[in-house]
């Protein structure tokens, strides 16, 4: 089956993590297939995705596309902004719409895949329903607090043949969001247990952050992460500034800046400010992006992940628990369905520093416990987290989505009134 995917950015955040993982998967279980994709931006993913052996096209957004976003748009200028950002955005977007019909024309996929917000729209603007390809939209992200890309889904809820999300939270949500009866089904995130293994190559995260080496005892606690602000970032760094100071540990941010959506991130700059103000500046390294995730998970005692908003899945507490790392969750959302506390990982509430700092005290001064969980956390990955299990999943899911898309090979065209539905 040929199956085309559709990504807003070549970027490797967690959603593009997840779908390099998906077309690893899928190239094992099905190496005959033609897969492909189109990334709306160049990034590492390119490179990763075409040596599993997927073609990989970029076809970058014109500017106005690139830097709409709703998630934090709320929070700094509102939604009238937002609906000028998009009135603004559409004659881009009706231009894109057509070089991405030409895309999906030249590939001919009995399924296209979508991985991001605006390729659900772009592509549903680009299908149609019970015709070939078949649609199939990659739910990542809660749609609650985006009502006016919400209300853009909604319009289109025809188009899709399945949605499928990475889980079950995700899934209430766009049942509920969408409220139209779509078929949604979770999927939930694997990835590459033998990268992500306990024993290999370790990340010297003192010297990627400019820092004098930590003595030999050093609890080493680290946040990896993106810097949308949702991350929670303030909650670590706050948290660090809360342990007692006879507390051998040493926190690390590692992670950067990776999308261009405006005002959802923080600067690495903002986060070393509030460092200083916290007056944590010397016990905090800030690595930057990292490309071997694997080897700082490594390099890590602590894992923590403090996001302040419901996490939709949370792929690299995956990571981190294949890794055989000791994991500090924020208990909610997806995050809260992967982890069992207290026996593969910690939970603290979301957004509270005090509780996390607890959390990270009883972890620095327990290596019995922190051993215990990273054992745990090594068992649960291999029993869920296995990224074989995706394709697995995925494969039925495409066949009943093509079945529903209408006839075979080369007989999908363009719509002869495509132009004048274009909304
Ligand atoms: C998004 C979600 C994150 C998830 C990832 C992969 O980045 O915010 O929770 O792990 O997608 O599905």
């Amino acid at each position: 089956m040929r199956v085309m995917y559709l990504s807003p950015t070549g970027q490797l955040g967690g959603a593009e993590s997840s779908l390099v993982d998906i077309l690893a998967s899928l190239r094992r279980a099905e190496p005959s297939w033609p897969l492909h994709l189109l990334a709306a931006s160049d990034g590492p993913m390119i490179a990763r995705v075409r040596s599993l052996g997927v073609t990989a096209e970029v076809q970058p957004f014109p500017e106005a596309i690139a830097r709409l976003g709703e998630h934090g748009a709320t929070a700094s200028g509102g939604s009238t902004r937002l609906a000028a950002q998009i009135l603004l955005a559409s004659p881009a977007a009706l231009r894109y719409r057509a070089s991405l019909t030409r895309a999906i024309e030249a590939f001919d996929p009995a399924v296209v895949h979508t991985n991001g917000l605006k390729m659900h729209l772009l592509a549903a603007w680009a299908c149609r329903p019970g015709r070939r390809p078949a649609l199939v939209w990659h739910l990542h992200d809660y749609l609650g607090g985006r009502p006016t890309t919400t209300r853009l889904l909604r319009w289109h809820h025809g188009q899709p043949a399945v949605v499928v999300t990475n889980s079950a939270s995700v899934a209430a949500d766009a049942a509920r969001a969408l409220a139209n009866g779509t078929r949604v089904v979770t999927v939930h995130n694997g990835v590459d247990l033998d990268r992500f293994s306990i024993t290999g190559v370790r990340a010297n995260l003192d010297a990627m952050a400019g820092l004098p080496q930590a003595p030999p005892n050093t609890v080493r606690v680290g946040l990896v992460a993106t810097l949308a602000r949702w991350k929670g970032h303030a909650t670590f760094l706050d948290a660090i500034a809360r342990l007692p100071a006879h507390l051998p540990v040493r926190a690390y941010v590692v992670g950067d800046a990776v999308y261009q959506t405006e005002g959802s991130q923080y600067s690495l700059d903002e986060l070393r400010q509030l460092a200083r103000s916290l007056g944590v500046a010397d016990r905090v390294g800030f690595t930057g992006f990292v490309h071997t995730p694997e080897a700082t998970f490594r390099a890590l005692h602590v894992v923590v992940h403090a996001s302040t908003e419901p996490e939709p899945f949370g792929l690299v507490i995956a990571e981190a628990m294949s890794c055989g790392r000791a994991v500090i969750v924020s208990n909610a959302g997806g995050a809260a369905e992967i982890v069992e506390p207290g026996v593969d990982a910690l939970v603290h509430a979301p957004g509270d520093a005090g509780d996390l700092a607890a959390q990270i005290t009883a972890l620095a001064g327990n290596p019995d416990l922190r051993a215990r969980l990273g054992r745990a956390a090594r068992a649960t990955a291999e029993r869920s987290f296995d990224r074989a299990r995706m394709a697995a999943e995925l494969v039925p899911i495409y066949r009943t989505a093509a079945a529903a898309g209408g006839p075979a090979a080369g007989a999908w065209q363009r719509g002869a009134g495509d132009e004048q539905d274009a909304r």
